[in-house]
Parts: structure tokens; C-alpha cells; sequence
């Protein structure tokens, strides 16, 4: 009976009995211990030969990243550091491994060598449990949604609208190199591209999923969104997965209210089901924290950090009192920001996040009511006239996790807000169309995946918890 390691080292019944594994040789070592690992678990289980009856032949053969099977009986372990072993009685090696070759050897290699192998890096330690972490986060996001009655919508990722108005797209077209017709003023004539008019990779699914909160009441996009911002940070990709839910009737306290609660789930969900992970992380992030100086090091564990956001309440505080506090802040007299807070209107910079979130309030924090010229023309305007119903939730070591708003649902202030922006309304006529017909309260948010496993696993660089990151100058594999 083939099993995985992880079955093997659950089910107490297999003990004494024969099994038959498939996995990767991690070490090999006195041509008798081989510490074998399928990727079911963090653990490997240690496989021992009985090596006077093994062919010299095959010996050689067991090296470092090399998939073999084993078939032997399961017993209790004499050695320390393992409860149980396989006694083999049948190896065979599936596939080589030379050992000149293959990158990834038994000690520690930097994250920045791991990145330029990310095909064979999920067969370290670290990577293996972020990317099991990364499985179970999403599988959790589903579950969230789905015991709640949302509607998973699949939204384009080709489209023609820039939802952000940021103009950070990358754009889709079917023109050959120089080959693109011209118009009469010169420009590229995308009338006669594939689609008929310009198109591109898709920035957010948020107008989209709006089309379903207001026909389905609640619905939510999980899925890949694309930005050319030419930010090479810890924090940003080019290629990244948005979690968007959508919710007719609901009001930004709503908003908060959800986005709060979901965090708290996914969150919590991986507590229980990734507890050999996040343990092996937990220690992985508490040596990490010795290497640094000790002002810097974090006064909790990754587990601890956890914990916290599950046990505790987001503090909530308007836009213009965290400007009020920032101002007065010790860093900002100081002139300690690299972007000093002067005035009301000031754009938040991660700096800023960090130290209210770090420093200040010392917990997760959810900011709203955000001035209207520093955020998106969706985004419903207050009766001040010059806030909009935004907020932004900033998370210890990471800033910004979450960006959502109330939208606005009033058709002419919309109108009236797009004018101003230069945004064409032949562009959006279909999303002015919710505002015409049957138009009503609505908010919702994005949180951006990678962020979230960041935070999770107590990774430091945001390439290092997607599987093949996209970055400037980077889209090998
Ligand atoms: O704040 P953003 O730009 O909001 C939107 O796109 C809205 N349409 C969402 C909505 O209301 N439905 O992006 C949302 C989140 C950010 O808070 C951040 O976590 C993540 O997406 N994000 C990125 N993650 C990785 N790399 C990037 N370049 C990111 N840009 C945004
Ligand atoms: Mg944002």
C-alpha cells in the first residue's frame, strides 16, 4: 500500500505494518539513513537500509534530491529526533540526482539564490511550508465565502477599463511587431486590433464583481490581477492575486466589519490546519529576528503574531486623526520620514503605515474616510465634500493588506466625478448602468493575496510566497 509520509506519521495503526513510500531523498548519510520527504508534511521520515543487502550500485545511486520508493515495515524509532522509521526492505532509485549538479543542497542557501531556482525551491523546508500555507489560505478564502452565501464570480482579465485609474496597465494586443496600423493623428489604431479598441490586463475585478453584488447581493473574485508599477519593493508585484468581495446593501461600517471578520477566519483557519508549518516557520522567523539588531527585532513570534490579530480588535480611526497623530509623531519632528506629514491631503506612505500600525496603536488598523484626490473615482463622497468613504487596512510588517470603499452610488455625483478625472463615460457606460437602474448602497474591498501569505508565514519579501514571482526585469520560469 503506497501512502505519504504525513498519513504515515498520523495513523498509529500502520506501525509494524509493511508500507511503500514515494518521495525525495533530503539526506543521505553512514550509507544507511535516508531522510525522505514527499511534500505531504514539513517532516521527513527517516528511512533506514540495510545496506550489506543493498547493491553498491544503488548506494551510489541515493543522493541528495534523487525520487525514490521504499517499501519496509514501520516501527518505532530507536534514533532521537523521530517517533517512528521505515526498516526497508526494497529501494529503488525512480530518478537520479547527480550531486555536482543539483542546486539545492543539505545546508542553508540565501532567498536570492532559492529565487533564481524556484522550479526546485519547494523542496526546501521554508518554501514547502509557505507554499502549503499559501494552498490552505486560499482553500479558506473559499470557505469564508462560501458558508456565507457569496457568489465566486469570475471576472475578466482582459479588459478595457482601468478600474484604479491609476494607468498602470500592461497592455493586450494582437499587432505584430511594427506592424501596428496608424491613424490619421499618428496614433496606434487599436479599432482594428483583435478586440477592436485597446485592451489590457486587468488591474482589479472590482467593477465587474459590482455588476453581481447588484443582481446576486453578494459575490466575490479570487483571482490574478496585473499592475506595471515600476515599484521594486518587498511588498509590490506585477503579477499578484486579489481576493474582492462585493456586497449590495452594505455600508462602509459593513465593509470594515467583513473585512475584519475574513481576516480573522483565514487566519485562524491556518492556525489549526498548518500547525507543523507555521511551528517550523515560527522558529525559522525567531532566528531570522537574532541576526538583526536588537531594536529592530520583532517582540513577538510569528505564532504569537497570529494570535494577536485573531484575538484582538482592528483599531479604527479616521484618516484625519491619524494625520493629526503622525504630525506630532516623534519620526516626523525629527524629520526621520523620507515623506515629512505637513498637511491634511498628504498621501499615506508605507513609512506612515507602519509606524501607526508598529509604532502608535500597536495593532491592526483600518483607516477610513480618506481625502477624495488621493483615491479612486468610485469611491463615495462624503457630505464634507471632500472625503470619500475609503479605507485602507495596515498590518504590522506589511502596511497595506486590504484597500476597499463604500461606492458611489449616486449617478450624477458619479458622472460628475468621472468628468473631473477625464474619465471617458463611453468607457463605463455599463457601470454607470448600475447607478441607473435599481442603484443602492454597496462597498467592498481587495485584499491582495501575497500580502496575506506574507503575513501568515512571517515572510519578509513578497517573491518569496508567490510561486514564480513577477517583478520588473523578472519573469523567468
Ligand atoms: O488598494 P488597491 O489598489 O484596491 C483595488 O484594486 C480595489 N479595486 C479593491 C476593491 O475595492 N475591490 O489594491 C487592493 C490590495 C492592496 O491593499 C494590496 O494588498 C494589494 O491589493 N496590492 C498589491 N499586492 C501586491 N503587489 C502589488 N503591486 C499590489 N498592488 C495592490
Ligand atoms: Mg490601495
Amino acid at each position: 500500500m503506497k501512502t505519504s509520509v504525513v498519513e504515515v506519521l498520523n495513523n498509529e495503526t500502520l506501525l509494524l505494518q509493511e508500507i511503500s513510500l514515494k518521495g525525495w531523498v533530503r539526506t543521505f548519510r553512514s550509507n544507511r539513513f535516508i531522510a525522505l520527504n514527499d511534500g505531504s508534511t514539513i517532516k521527513n521520515i527517516q528511512c533506514v537500509l540495510d545496506f550489506e543487502n543493498t547493491p553498491e550500485e544503488t548506494l551510489k545511486r541515493i543522493n541528495t534530491g534523487a525520487a525514490i520508493a521504499v517499501k519496509g515495515t514501520l516501527t518505532e524509532s530507536q534514533g532521537r529526533g523521530q517517533s517512528v522509521e521505515v526498516q526497508v526492505s526494497e529501494i529503488e532509485v525512480l530518478g537520479d540526482s547527480n550531486p555536482d549538479e543539483y542546486p539545492i543542497q543539505p545546508k542553508k542557501h540565501s532567498f536570492e539564490f532559492l529565487r533564481e531556482n524556484a522550479h526546485l525551491r519547494m523542496r526546501t523546508n521554508t518554501f514547502s511550508a509557505v507554499m502549503r500555507v499559501r494552498s490552505k489560505l486560499s482553500f479558506a478564502v473559499h470557505q469564508y465565502f462560501q458558508e456565507r452565501d457569496f457568489n465566486y464570480v469570475h471576472t475578466p482579465i482582459i479588459t478595457g477599463s482601468d478600474a484604479e485609474g491609476a494607468g498602470e496597465m500592461f497592455r493586450v494586443t494582437n499587432f505584430k511587431d511594427n506592424e501596428a496600423p496608424i491613424d490619421e493623428n499618428g496614433n496606434i489604431d487599436y479599432s482594428k486590433d483583435f478586440f477592436g479598441k485597446e485592451t489590457n490586463l486587468t488591474v482589479s475585478g472590482q467593477l465587474e464583481a459590482e455588476t453581481f453584488a447588484m443582481s446576486l447581493g453578494k459575490a466575490y473574485t479570487f483571482g490574478p490581477t496585473f499592475r506595471a508599477e515600476n515599484s521594486n519593493t518587498t511588498r509590490h508585484l506585477a503579477e499578484f492575486w486579489m481576493i474582492e468581495p462585493e456586497v449590495a446593501f452594505m455600508d462602509l461600517d459593513g465593509n470594515m466589519d467583513l473585512a475584519e471578520d475574513f481576516i480573522k477566519y483565514v487566519i485562524n483557519s491556518i492556525l489549526v490546519s498548518c500547525k507543523d508549518d507555521l511551528a517550523f516557520l515560527d522558529q525559522r522567523l525567531t532566528q531570522e529576528e537574532k541576526s538583526k539588531p536588537q531594536a529592530q527585532r520583532s517582540e513577538m513570534s510569528l505564532l504569537e503574531k497570529l494570535k494577536f490579530v485573531v484575538d484582538n480588535n482592528f483599531k479604527r480611526v479616521t484618516y484625519t486623526e491619524a494625520i493629526d497623530i503622525l504630525r506630532n509623531s516623534k519620526p516626523n519632528k525629527k524629520k526621520k520620514f523620507q515623506f515629512p506629514i505637513n498637511e491634511w491631503g498628504a498621501d499615506l506612505q508605507s513609512e506612515h503605515e507602519r509606524f501607526l500600525v508598529e509604532k502608535h496603536f500597536k495593532c491592526p488598523v483600518i483607516l477610513f474616510d480618506y481625502p477624495a484626490n488621493i483615491k479612486a473615482f468610485y469611491m463615495r463622497l462624503n457630505d464634507d465634500g471632500k472625503t470619500v468613504r475609503a479605507m485602507d487596512v495596515l498590518f504590522p510588517g506589511i502596511g497595506e493588506i486590504v484597500g476597499g470603499s463604500q461606492r458611489e452610488e449616486r449617478y450624477d455625483v458619479l458622472v460628475e466625478k468621472m468628468k473631473a478625472l477625464d474619465i471617458p463615460e463611453e468607457d463605463l457606460w455599463w457601470y454607470l448602468d448600475l447607478r441607473k437602474f435599481g442603484t443602492a448602497v454597496h462597498s467592498g474591498f481587495g485584499l491582495g493575496f501575497e500580502r496575506l501569505v506574507q503575513f501568515a508565514t512571517g515572510m519578509s519579501n513578497i517573491r518569496d510566497v508567490i510561486p514564480f514571482p513577477r517583478t520588473p526585469q523578472n519573469a523567468e520560469f
